[in-house]
């Protein structure tokens, strides 16, 4: 399952992405941690000191490498200077696997042990003065919409991504690679004003959208978000004493988080898992074309000299995770 978390500058994104984490590796979920907003916290958030945090590869500065691995022996694409971030996978790409180890995870992630359970954490990499102009950021998180459109995953397996703020998730197609985004809204009408944009967006492209209250003090904050939101509201967090600690520099554990925002968790899970059953590896394979075509039009021709368009096989769809597959075939070998 590939989940984002999105709102406002300052919502809660980044806290409640780490919490999340944290709840799936608890319950014994494998669990891949994705960094990919401007401001890099989840490092931090998942207990990493920051001397930890700012020696963690970031996938920005591997790009070359992922692309050589992913493509593999596709001969619709020549090179790795010829694959831009949309570019789709084929017959003989390489796909990843949440539980495997694989060059890709051993240049970019690292384990990050939690107080319960553990987890791989990948960032994008901040966002530095070089980046500034052409090479922007999004060739940053580029490399995270690659390795989700690069990913056999399955039920019961995780990808969690905390995403930059408000609508910059929108100048590329990787708001649409999740199974289901939280966008996380405090009772203001800043909060409110993201969800919005968001819908409409979400709206477009199919992107299924759940609103996560923050901060979320008393009934009348509630009324606010019920309001506001209708019913993409899925539940709300409250203010928490628990998160402040942790903010002042303890190590709480999880297990003594509030018992009324560890359920909110679950909820979270559970909505999580529901979104499984809305999947649709066809209409995810087709947009992820519709994308390329779209950037190589705008920019990807341009760059690398060569007709993208030619990188699409439409017959290629990205199936579910082979271990399903395999059952699946090994039942039908019994039968
Ligand atoms: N439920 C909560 N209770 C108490 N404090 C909270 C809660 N949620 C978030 N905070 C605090 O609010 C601040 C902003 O939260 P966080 O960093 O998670 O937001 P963000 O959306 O990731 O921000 P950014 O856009 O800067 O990445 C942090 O200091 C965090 O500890
Ligand atoms: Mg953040």
């Amino acid at each position: 399952m590939k989940i984002a978390f999105v709102g406002k500058g300052g919502s809660g994104k980044t806290t409640l992405s780490a919490l999340f984490i944290r709840h799936l590796a608890a319950t014994g979920r494998p669990v891949i941690a994705v960094d990919a907003d401007i401001n890099q916290h989840l490092g931090p958030a998942l207990g990493l000191t920051d001397h930890q945090a700012a020696g963690l590869p970031s996938l920005g500065a591997h790009l070359p490498e992922i692309k050589e691995y992913l493509r593999g022996g596709n001969p619709l694409i020549s090179s790795a200077d010829a694959m831009i971030k949309t570019t789709p996978p084929g017959p003989g790409s390489r796909l990843l696997r949440i539980v495997e180890e694989n060059p890709v995870y051993a240049a970019c992630a690292r384990p990050v042990a939690l107080d319960e359970g553990s987890v791989r954490l990948m960032v994008t990499g901040a966002f530095t003065e070089e980046d500034l102009g052409v090479a922007c950021y999004h060739s940053k998180v580029g490399a995270v919409e690659l390795l989700l459109n690069h990913l056999q995953d399955g039920q019961d397996e995780y990808v969690v991504t905390d995403m930059t703020a408000g609508s910059d998730s929108f100048a590329s197609g990787l708001f649409t690679r999740f199974d289901l985004t939280f966008l996380v809204a405090e009772p203001t009408r800043k909060g409110v004003s993201v969800y919005r944009q968001y819908k409409e967006y979400a709206r477009d492209f199919g992107v299924t959208l759940r609103v996560v209250g923050n901060k979320v003090q008393n009934a009348d904050d509630l009324a606010y978000l019920r309001r506001e939101v209708g019913e993409d509201l899925l539940t709300s967090f409250g203010h928490s004493d628990w998160v402040r600690r942790l903010e002042q520099g303890s190590e709480p554990p999880l297990s003594s988080l509030e018992p009324e925002n560890r359920a909110v968790l679950e909820l979270l899970h559970q909505e999580a898992d529901a979104a499984h059953q809305l999947r649709d590896p066809r209409r995810y394979t087709e947009q992820a074309i519709q994308f390329h075509l779209r950037n190589a039009e705008s920019w990807g021709n341009a760059k690398t000299g060569l007709d993208l368009a030619t990188q699409v096989d439409p017959s290629f769809v990205l199936h579910q995770q082979r271990a399903e597959q395999e059952t699946r075939d090994q039942a039908g070998a019994h039968a």
